[in-house]
């Protein structure tokens, strides 16, 4: 983080948003990008990398481990050290607010014969670290981790890889594309067939991506819809040239934003529409919507927009759990749009969200409360009464909003505080260096 201190910012009631911008790169895919071309022979190239911290902590742990990454004119160099030239790092590997980079990573030095030390924020230091532990031990890694009194296991945690790894068949128990990319990290260096059984489809970038670097990877659906992942190891990466899109989870904000502001009118280019992402847009455009993908192409072996986006009313909706893993980040900002919405928007299945960078279910009912939303807050959901496009107000004239080290926390805020009567201050924005650098500005940009 740039500074200790936590610094508040103040959002007030805007006028209609207009114009056309774009979003920096898709986080997911970021990650992704510099992980694979690390493990490539040979030097990649990568336009459109998101700059967030997240990714800066990934590619410092990388660097750490031997690949040379570096930036000129706006694109990204990494020298790969190929799948099992992963050198020891020196020092413990800081993932800050990170969870993507820690799970992957961890993968990642579960199938090399080093061993690295992880710590974090005090946010990514609370989040559980079972559900990667569990298989990537099965797979032979040595990993020990601070056991809470709740029984999570949480870092600072080590792991020690084992080289050759056993290559295993996981069928995932939540679903999480971190798990299970970790695991085809780790089965890229393991001698043999590693699957991962999916009983519920998540963000696909890990097997698109591995496919482009030339990865043996079949994706079969079998007689109980469940995705089985089969990853050939002792795999040779062929380096690449990836041009990542604009991230549909950035987007996300502003779209909500232009939704909810009388008169607004803006168009988002350049924004990754992967079915496995887009849960959000299609629930938007059932509650009402005005959200139309203009020059659908693809780019890199992902689908992409540019986003046209108008004010509309929205209706409240009842939001199927089946959903949930395509929208699954984007849950607090959908939030803020059913506050703004006519009639009732009810939630469920949402029990991952309570760990994520915060319990993202406690503290939106909390925000939302201190602006005078009516929210119930279930144990895998919230059922919102909607102000049916009147402005948000709370008891006090300006209430502060704790965000929790979440950056979509923030955000969400961020965009709510255009459309209260008399504005909110949420207590920190830094966080939101990690996913959208420049968030604020862009917001300003958009409202002048
Ligand atoms: C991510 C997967 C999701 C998501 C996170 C990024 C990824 O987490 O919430 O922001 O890049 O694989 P889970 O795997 O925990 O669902």
């Amino acid at each position: 983080m740039i500074s200790n201190r936590p610094q508040p910012a103040t959002f007030k009631p805007s006028g209609p948003l207009g114009g056309k911008i774009s979003v920096p790169g898709d986080k997911s895919i970021s990650h992704r990008a510099l992980i694979f071309s690390a493990l490539a022979v040979g030097k990649s190239r990568i336009s459109g990398l998101l700059e967030g911290e997240d990714v800066l902590a990934t590619a410092e742990a990388l660097r750490a481990m031997g690949a040379r990454i570096e930036k000129k004119d706006d694109v990204w160099t990494v020298q790969g050290v190929g799948v099992g030239g992963l050198m020891q790092p020196e020092n413990v590997l800081d993932m800050g607010n990170s969870g993507t980079s820690t799970r992957l990573l961890m993968g990642l030095i579960s199938s090399h014969g080093i061993s690295a030390a992880f710590v974090g924020d005090a946010s990514l230091t609370k989040r559980p670290m079972g559900r990667v532990i569990e298989p990537l031990s099965q797979m032979g890694a040595d990993i020990r981790a601070r056991e809470t009194s709740d029984h999570k296991s949480c870092l600072p945690l080590t792991v020690r890889g084992l080289c050759p790894a056993v290559p295993i068949t996981y069928r995932l128990p939540v679903a999480s594309a971190q798990v299970k990319s970790a695991i085809l990290l780790a089965g890229l260096n393991a001698p043999g067939i590693t699957r991962v059984i999916e009983p519920v489809l998540t963000r696909d970038h890990s097997e698109t991506m591995l496919k482009g670097f030339g990865a043996q990877i079949d994706v079969e659906t079998d007689a109980d819809d469940c995705r089985i992942i089969s990853l050939t190891g002792e795999a040779e990466l062929k380096p690449q040239k990836i041009k990542v899109p604009g991230d549909p989870s950035s987007a996300a904000f502003l779209v909500v934003a232009a939704l909810i502001i009388p008169g607004s009118d803006i168009i988002i280019e350049n924004v990754g529409i992967n079915p496995t992402r887009s849960g959000l847009y299609e629930i938007l455009q059932k509650m009402g919507g005005d959200i139309r993908f203009a020059r659908q192409r693809k780019v890199g072996g992902e689908p992409v927009a540019d986003i046209h986006v108008r004010h509309s009313p929205l209706t409240g909706i009842d939001v199927p759990a089946q959903i949930a893993p395509s929208m699954i980040d984007e849950f607090p900002i959908l939030f803020v749009a059913a506050a703004m919405a006519s009639g009732e928007t009810s939630t469920r299945g949402l029990h991952e969200l309570r760990v994520k960078e915060s319990d993202r279910l406690a503290q939106m009912a909390k925000g939302l409360g201190l602006l005078g939303v009516e929210v119930t807050e279930k144990e895998d959901g919230l059922t919102i009464q909607g102000s049916g496009g009147k402005p948000l107000t709370g008891g006090r004239t300006r209430p502060v909003i704790e965000t929790a080290l979440d950056h979509r926390i923030a955000m969400s805020f961020a965009v709510a505080g255009l459309v209260t009567k008399s504005g909110l201050t949420i207590d920190d924005i830094r966080p939101v260096e990690t996913s959208f650098p420049g968030f604020a500005d862009l917001l300003q940009q958009l409202a002048s």
